[in-house]
């Protein structure tokens, strides 16, 4: 397995609309052990394939707490064929939005239907934690991140903050 480089904002790839996966084979399945590699490695809890600079409809996720045993989810073209209209709030972060936090409110469930690991059909009814990062996750496959649901000022604010820690040169005293 593969730790890959975690694209950050501002970044024109992490804009794209991701690609369904057709032919589902070995090759998906190697991407998404790196890219589960990745996620660990990152402390994240979810990770959409764009992160990694790769256009394809996959997601990977772990929301199970530390301590418990791992729990590594696996969605491949996801489709939302249900949400709910009541409403929860996290606050979301995201590995491609360094340190960067931030309320959201999204559907509190959602009933999501994908391939799994083995490109099998598959139906999840997810409430919670599970229906606010899956569908922070299936953003990342439409090009939207987090912040886009913040005001202009705060979104501007933030992608100004991310490009001068991009733009940091390392300090050398010799
Ligand atoms: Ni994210």
């Amino acid at each position: 397995m593969t730790i890959k480089n975690i694209l950050t904002e501002p970044n024109k790839i992490l804009r794209q609309v991701s690609l369904s996966v057709k032919n589902f084979g070995k090759e998906d399945q190697v991407l998404m052990d790196d890219m589960l590699e990745t996620m660990y490695h990152a402390n994240g809890i979810g990770l959409a394939a764009i992160q990694v600079g790769v256009p394809k409809r996959i997601i990977v996720m772990d929301i199970s707490k530390n301590s418990e045993k791992k729990n590594p989810m696996y969605f491949v073209n996801p489709i939302i064929r249900n949400k709910n209209s009541n409403f929860s709030t996290y606050e979301e972060g995201c590995l491609s939005v360094p340190d960067q936090f931030a309320e959201i409110e999204r559907p509190s469930e959602c009933e999501v239907e994908y391939l799994d690991y083995n490109g099998n059909k598959k139906i999840l009814n997810a409430s919670g934690l599970l229906a606010t990062c899956i569908q922070h996750e299936m953003d990342h496959l439409e090009g939207i991140l987090f912040i886009d649901y913040l005001s202009k000022l705060k979104k501007s604010m933030i992608i100004k903050k991310l490009s001068k820690q991009k733009n940091k040169v390392d300090r050398i005293v010799v």
